[in-house]
């Protein structure tokens, strides 16, 4: 069993606490399917509530920490190299919809570089977890990237955009590109676990435009403590700010990268 620092053992706890009430609504969202206005307003409160418990649990245990949040955005603390970066309920459309692929996302930047993140998958108890130089953990066990080499048998994730969101067109065109190459492109619909499992080696890679700091931040450490490479799609290094990310293992990173990009030029 991995020796986990005082700092996962603090975000471990906040996530566990805020993931109780979380499974207990989801339970609710089943009842109110059938209802005409559906869940959404039940499921958008079950997010807030669950973004409070994260807050008032590391305020507690950090409170000169920052934090940057899906729902109540930025709150400056008065150490600024230190900020908390949280997604309550990454996977919200499932979990409106009754589908349980979800997961809490908490990751600590220090000095613009993330240091470590935890995603917990509240249903099937998978508790995910790394700290920069300690390596990456799912509940007690160490994780590496998938050692598949070839593209021919890579499976990749990815998210595809929606209504309100931009990328369409260049999206589509991404995925002919991929999917003519490799053995397969799943979109669970949670960018966190698309992160945490590119970790576990169960993707190859992953790629999404169009997704926010919160959604990605926690599986950047994990990845590259897995032995991954973690980049925007052009190779830049702003994957938090520039809304795009590519995650991959280090044979795939490559070849995923060149072929989202060329997939990219043909419009051109
Ligand atoms: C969404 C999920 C989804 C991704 C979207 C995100 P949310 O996050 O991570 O997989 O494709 O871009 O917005 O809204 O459920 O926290």
């Amino acid at each position: 069993m991995a020796l986990r620092s005082a700092l996962i053992n603090v975000m471990i706890a906040a996530a566990q606490k805020a993931a109780r009430n979380l499974v207990r609504d989801f339970g609710e969202v089943e009842n109110l399917q059938v209802s005409r206005k559906g869940p959404a307003d039940f499921v958008s409160t079950a997010d807030k509530k669950a973004e409070q418990t994260l807050h008032a649990e590391l305020h507690r245990a950090r409170p000169d920490f920052g934090f940057i949040m899906e729902e109540a955005g930025v709150i400056e603390g008065p150490d600024n190299s230190n900020r908390w970066i949280i997604d309550p309920l990454d996977g919200t459309t499932n979990f409106l919809h009754g589908i349980p692929h979800f997961a809490i996302s908490i990751a600590l930047e220090r000095d613009r570089d993330i240091l470590a993140g935890v995603i917990y998958e509240p249903i099937g108890d998978q508790m995910f977890w790394a700290e920069k130089g300690q390596g990456a953990h799912l509940n007690g066990k160490r994780l590496r990237v998938s050692a598949r080499s070839r593209l021919d048998d890579a499976l990749f994730a990815t998210g595809i955009p929606f209504k309100g969101t931009e990328n369409h067109e260049p999206f589509g065109r991404q995925l002919a590109a991929v999917m003519g190459e490799c053995a397969g492109v799943r979109r669970f619909g949670a960018a966190a676990l698309d992160m945490a499992y590119v970790a576990a080696g169960r993707y190859e890679g992953y790629w999404e435009t169009g997704i926010n700091a919160w959604d990605i931040a926690a599986g950047v450490v994990l990845v590259r403590e897995a032995g991954g490479f973690v980049t925007e799609i052009d190779g830049g290094r702003k994957f938090l700010t520039r809304n795009n990310i590519l995650a991959a293992t280090p044979d795939m990173h490559g070849p995923l990268g060149d072929i989202l990009r060329k997939s990219t030029k043909a419009r051109d």
